[in-house]
């Protein structure tokens, strides 16, 4: 399959990386396409990978993964344009997270909003599925490096079949399926949880560690 994913840092990289190693074509997307990080990832892995503009990224993937900064979200879409985005899967993985006063940082949205709602209100067509942002980059893709895997991962998004589609990719992630709760407005819990993950990461001594719902 074809992947875009929007976002040159940590997580655009290791998320482009997994998807590429699971077989995967993947572009990997950024305000330009030169970047070191963009370079480096096709001189690493060859043929299937690319990279591009948010723009180009937007028209490559059949799904696309949004892994920029949560200040950035809105114009790395904007820059992508509807026509490109058109109706396909958009993974959400950023966190709208402001650092502008140090840390621990504070969100730029909350409560009666959350970034992927404005995504999803931006770009109406799109389907929105908010996951993945509740974990540190590297337990993302490799999920077993975490109590062998037995943790647990959310889902939320307006779409129930593109929720499916991501809740089975995410499996060959390694995940277990995650648990969804439900419309895009779950996202604004998802996004708040990094208020609690922030001080859970200090307190463990690392950010390789995740939560198991259990009932
Ligand atoms: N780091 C983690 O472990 C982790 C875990 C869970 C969720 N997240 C979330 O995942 C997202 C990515 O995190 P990250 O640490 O990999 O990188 P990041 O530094 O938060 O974001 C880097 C990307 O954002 C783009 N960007 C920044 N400002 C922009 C703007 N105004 N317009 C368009 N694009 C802009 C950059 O574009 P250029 O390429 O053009 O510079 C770059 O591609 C964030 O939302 C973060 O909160 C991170």
């Amino acid at each position: 399959m074809k992947f875009g994913v929007f976002g040159t840092g940590t997580v655009g990289v290791t998320i482009a990386t997994k998807l590429h190693a699971l077989g995967h074509e993947v572009m990997l997307g950024g305000r330009t396409a030169g970047k070191d990080s963009q370079l480096t990832f096709v001189k690493a892995h060859g043929a299937r990978a690319r990279s591009g503009t948010y723009a180009d990224t937007a028209a490559f993937g059949e799904i696309v993964f949004n892994c920029t900064s949560g200040e950035g979200s809105l114009a790395a879409l904007a820059a992508a344009g509807d026509v490109r985005l058109g109706d396909k899967i958009l993974v959400d993985v950023s966190n709208p997270l402001d650092f502008s006063k140090g840390f621990p940082p504070s969100l730029l949205i909350s409560n009666t909003d959350s970034l992927s709602e404005q995504l999803q209100r931006a770009h109406p067509r799109l389907k929105v599925v908010k996951t993945l942002n509740t974990v540190n980059a590297a337990v993302m893709t490799a999920p077993q490096n975490v109590a062998n895997g037995d943790h647990d991962l959310f889902i939320a998004g307006d779409d129930a079949a593109a929720k499916r589609t991501v809740s089975e990719l995410l499996q060959t992630f390694g995940w277990r399926a995650p648990i969804d709760l439900g419309d895009i407005k779950a996202a604004r819990g998802m996004e708040a949880y990094l208020l609690l993950w922030v001080r859970l990461a200090g307190a463990m001594k690392t950010p390789s560690l995740n939560i198991r719902v259990m009932r």
